[in-house]
């Protein structure tokens, strides 16, 4: 069994991904806001890659049905309802409603996960639903992959100290676990900051950046642990949190 860890969706091939439960982190802030937006009672999130796609893909529902989120370098995108602010993702702004949501590298790591196995969207908000379904997946003889979205496709710290804290949760007291250098790695980076997360935040050029931007409020609630459990899974080109029905 195998724990796989990326840097960034670009150098992924399909063979990365086929067959492996797949969970992309995103942790400021794609994959945080997006377990806030379907624990506040979000129908769905349609991931684009770009903004100019989730407005075109709007005019196929009522407009009272959708909302269209997301960020470029950091700020709300003009003419959308939401920006990627976890904190904006209330029920008010969010139930029974359909995002569509295009970030500059989260919402990407998610479409380049399409044709895995299983994919998931994790964070430290939504880390132990997570980690028990990928510790699920392991045992059962499943590759595990951990996507980490970093920022304008370079290493981002908080993706990979995440990915370590998952690697080693899911690989704990199972024998015959093989972790890529990336995975261990990402190990060492959780045992260094462990809880401590807003010390990893101030640590990262991205979490320095929100920070700098006035948005420190948005790192507290991407640094609270377990805040949201909600499973979010991406299929069939949507992500939907993960119920009876899925
Ligand atoms: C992204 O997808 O790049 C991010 O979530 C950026 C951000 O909004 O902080």
């Amino acid at each position: 069994m195998q724990i796989d860890v990326f840097f960034g969706p670009a150098g992924i091939t399909a063979a990365d991904v086929a067959g492996r439960a797949v969970a992309v982190i995103d942790v400021l802030r794609a994959s945080t806001s997006i377990a806030v937006a379907l624990d506040n009672g979000a129908r769905a999130i349609i991931p684009f890659e770009n903004s100019e796609d989730a407005v075109s893909r709007a005019k196929s529902f009522e407009r009272g049905d959708v909302r269209l989120a997301g960020e470029r370098k950091s700020q709300p995108i003009p003419g959308f309802d939401l920006g990627n602010s976890p904190l904006q993702y209330t029920r008010e702004a969010v139930e029974g409603k359909t995002i569509l949501m295009a970030t500059t590298n989260g919402t990407g790591a998610v479409t380049a996960s399409q044709g895995a196995r299983d994919v998931i969207v994790s964070s430290y908000v939504n880390f132990t639903v997570s980690m028990n379904m990928l510790r699920r997946a392991l045992r059962a003889g499943t590759d595990v992959v951990l996507l980490c979205a970093g920022q304008d496709r370079r290493f981002a710290l908080e993706d990979a100290a995440c990915a370590g804290r998952f690697a080693h949760h899911i690989s704990k007291r199972l024998t015959k676990v093989r972790l890529n250098d990336g995975a261990q790695a990402c190990v060492l980076l959780d045992k260094k900051y462990g809880d401590n997360l807003m010390k990893l935040f101030d640590a990262s050029s991205h979490g320095r950046t929100l920070r700098e931007a006035g948005l420190g409020d948005d790192l507290v609630a991407c640094a609270d642990i377990d805040s949201h459990s909600v499973l979010p899974v991406y299929q069939d080109r949507q992500i939907t949190r993960l119920g009876p029905d899925r």
